[in-house]
């Protein structure tokens, strides 16, 4: 269709046009909240951080160790073709071309809170769908306990693969009723547009209570084991990282506190909050661990 004038919206990430008071109203916040049940309080904290908050301060090790490499390195990354691997126990194995995968799965929009193991937050207007229905259009077999993912390897344009300190391919694992969870979504989108490659393209796994070291980004192989999956923090370092990595105020990372957290960007909006058990979704979520230690299996 033949367009006479751009406005400005149309050139604009749309939070740089809209104050977070519209975006608020725009994205029905509070309706979306209340609708998955999530309580007063966690509701109050889900003010959208801004599109440019959301790109530019990221973790993505393939890229680099700092956190604006993401946004400067990832935009060599070519994520269209993109092949995912399903195998493990799943009625239909395969390489999938993405859009094969998911093409059919209608997305939708989930304002989540963003909490990483390094005490700083977000909040995140993701598009996406649960993971659920991608597992049940591949199908779980019987005897299947445990969702293993993996990023993809790309030399030629990930230069933080040559520096030492994790085993690549990057790997995160979750148990089946986890990953089941209907808080656990893929995201292939933020604030309506294609989820850029910093924050994971084409597609990256979000799981909004547990840390979002577990949030695995650009995701070329999901398998379906009977055995805890590998999963890279946890195995580079167990004692700081553990599998589970439920977001929780009262165990402390062995180097910091993990009790309060800072909330990126806001300019004078920025501020220090405390971190809510399982992020804010314990309602949801808590039964999953009902009988576990919290602490010793964290
Ligand atoms: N996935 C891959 N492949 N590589 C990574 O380094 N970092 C994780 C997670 N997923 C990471 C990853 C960590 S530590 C965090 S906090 C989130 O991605 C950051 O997501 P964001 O950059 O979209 O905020």
């Amino acid at each position: 269709m033949f367009k006479p004038d751009l406005t400005h919206a149309d050139v604009t990430p749309k939070a740089a046009w809209m104050n977070r008071r519209q975006l608020i109203a725009a994205l029905g916040a509070g309706s979306l909240a209340s609708g998955l049940g999530l309580s007063a309080r966690a509701q109050e904290a889900l003010t959208p951080n801004t599109y440019e908050e959301i790109t530019s301060y990221n973790n993505f090790y393939e890229f680099g160790t700092g956190k604006s490499d993401p946004a400067q390195n990832a935009g060599a990354m070519v994520t269209n073709p993109w092949t995912v691997k399903v195998d493990g126990l799943v009625d239909n194995p395969g390489d999938y071309a993405l859009e094969d995968l998911i093409g059919d799965l209608p997305t939708e929009e989930r304002i989540y809170r963003f909490r990483c193991v390094e005490a700083w937050s977000m909040v995140v207007p993701w598009n996406g769908f649960e993971l659920n229905k991608l597992l049940s259009k591949v199908g779980v077999q019987q005897g299947a306990k445990y969702v293993s993912f993996e990023t993809a390897v790309l030399p030629e344009v990930m230069n933080g693969l040559r520096s030492g300190g994790l085993e690549w391919p990057y790997r995160e694992g979750l148990r089946l009723d986890e990953a089941m969870h209907p808080l656990t979504i893929m995201a292939t989108g933020i604030y309506g547009e294609p989820i850029p490659n910093q924050n994971g393209a084409p597609m990256r796994l979000v799981v909004p209570w547990k840390y979002g070291f577990k949030s695995i980004k650009s995701i070329v192989r999901i398998s379906l084991t009977d055995e805890e999956p590998y999963a890279t923090w946890n195995q580079t370092n167990p004692r700081e990282y553990g599998f589970y990595a439920n977001v929780n105020p009262q165990v402390d990372h062995p180097r910091w506190s993990q009790a309060s957290e800072r909330r990126i960007g806001g300019g004078i909006f920025a501020r220090r909050v405390d971190t809510l058990m399982f992020n804010g979704y314990e309602d949801q979520v808590a039964s999953l661990y009902d009988g576990m230690d919290l602490t010793a299996q964290f």
